[in-house]
């Protein structure tokens, strides 16, 4: 079983570059399944995630050709909506794209109930809600099956009740291809929101508003082939500046939008950490002496959910008494448990948590229990006393990619190892 080691106690030092933003290739991915012609995507992150997506692609019949390791050519021609690797989908949560991708394309699509990382309930009552709008019946089971009830989808005015960053981008894809104008009110506003709309624009699409609360879609009739490079990545540009923070160093960031950084900078100068933003990059510098501070997670442009985790371990390192608001998520705190072992000190209620600063944290072994927990584990790892092992990093390589190759470059003292689980270890000397 493979796990991350981590010597704690180095600065971080150097220069790392950002890759493609996950949850916008998330999306582009199943998007490249409408495209009726050969659509080339850059700068696609090399992450287990869009390797699942590409796999399935393939299961679906279109072909996918890698150009280099972050570029590929989808060709969706002879794409169906049947025959699909339903085991791959079950593995990730943004199989629910494909629902709107499908219905959009084929005017059917069978999915699994999505998978990915588990931290309370993931309903999908506006997905469901927008497919029923745009003309669709949704059955919800084991399988997610859809069906456009005129052949074709039709555009209708949709009202979110949840700013949903998942509901949003799956209107827009299943509105792409309808006949006739959707308009979605109450959008969430994410970065990789307003990614997915410039893909499906550059190959032909009609979507307007994105990246504000009101998108408004024109279906067309077809989609053409083209290039299109995604976004950098804004919570693995964050990951590496709250790690920076929290281990103190200097760190050059680069491949990023600064814009799309601005609440995290905003805090971690708040912090005491120096920021300076650049075209497209940032400078991170801090002595490793936190000050406290409050977060509270909102959807774009509030602070990232996707954050909460790394800035907690700066948080707990930090001096003073800070309070975390998770306002997305019911139970995104799971990782505080893992924390405590390393002497973090948390109390934890409902959506709130209060966090104690300690002068050190110290190495223990922890588990990943999602992906930005582990992101965060490795931090806390980073920056602690002594050993870490952090185990169950399938969950951090679905989104990070090349973490420990990055860390390293760093100066940072991790690596995989590759060693039996407790239980085979205990077997192995009783024999
Ligand atoms: N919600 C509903 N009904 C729905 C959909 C969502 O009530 O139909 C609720 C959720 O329970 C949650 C809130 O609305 O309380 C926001 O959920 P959202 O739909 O925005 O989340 P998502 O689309 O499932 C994406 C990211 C998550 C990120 C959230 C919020 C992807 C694949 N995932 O999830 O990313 O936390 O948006 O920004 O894009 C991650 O990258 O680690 C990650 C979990």
């Amino acid at each position: 079983m493979e796990k991350y080691r981590i010597a704690g106690g180095n600065r971080l030092h150097g220069e790392v570059e950002i890759s493609g933003a996950k949850n916008a290739a998330v999306a582009i991915i199943p998007a490249a399944l409408m495209v009726d012609g050969i659509c080339r995507i850059e700068n696609l992150p090399q992450i287990s995630d869009t390797v699942t997506l590409l796999h399935i692609l393939e299961s679906l019949g279109a072909g996918v050709k890698m150009i280099n390791p972050s570029t590929v050519e989808i060709d969706s021609r002879h794409a169906t909506w049947k025959g699909a690797d339903y085991d791959r989908m079950r593995k990730i949560r943004a199989s629910y794209y494909l629902v709107g991708a499908m219905l959009s394309r084929f005017g059917v699509a069978r999915t699994t109930m999505p998978g990915g990382c588990n931290f309370g309930v993931r309903p999908i009552d506006q997905h469901v809600k927008g497919m029923n709008a745009l003309g669709a019946t949704v059955d919800v089971t084991d399988y997610i099956d859809a069906k456009a009830i005129h052949g074709r989808l039709r555009g209708a005015e949709i009202y979110l009740d949840k700013v949903s960053v998942g509901a949003t981008m799956n209107i827009i894809l299943a509105a792409t291809l309808a006949e006739g104008r959707t308009i979605i009110e109450n959008a969430a506003r994410e970065p990789h929101i307003v990614d997915l709309a410039n893909f499906l624009n550059s190959m032909g699409a009609d979507v307007r508003g994105a990246g504000t609360d009101t998108v408004k879609i024109n279906g067309v009739d077809r989609l053409h082939g083209g290039t299109y490079a995604i976004i950098p990545d804004q919570i693995e540009a964050g990951t590496y500046m709250a790690a920076t923070a929290a281990c103190g160093g200097e760190v050059l960031i680069t491949n990023v939008i600064p814009k799309h950084l601005d609440c995290i900078s905003a805090k971690l100068r708040e912090m005491g950490v120096t920021v300076e933003e650049y075209p497209e990059s940032v400078l991170v510098r801090s002595s490793g002496r936190l000050r406290r501070a409050n977060v509270k997670t909102l959807p774009y442009p509030g602070f990232p959910t996707d954050m909460q985790p790394q800035m907690g371990v700066a948080l707990a390192v930090a001096d003073g008494t800070s309070v975390i608001t998770e306002g997305v998520w019911d139970n995104r705190y799971k990782y505080v448990n893992q924390l405590r072992k390393m002497g973090a000190q948390f109390q934890v209620d409902g959506r709130v948590a209060v966090v104690e600063g300690v002068e050190r944290l110290h190495g223990a072994t922890v588990e990943a229990c999602d992906l930005r927990a582990g992101a965060a584990l490795v931090i806390a790892g980073l920056c602690a006393d002594g050993v870490t092992t952090v185990e169950d990093i399938e969950y951090i390589e679905r989104g990070y990619q090349d973490l420990v190759g990055k860390l390293q470059a760093l100066g940072a003292d991790i690596r995989i190892v590759d060693e039996p689980e407790h239980s085979e270890r205990l077997n192995a000397n009783a024999g």
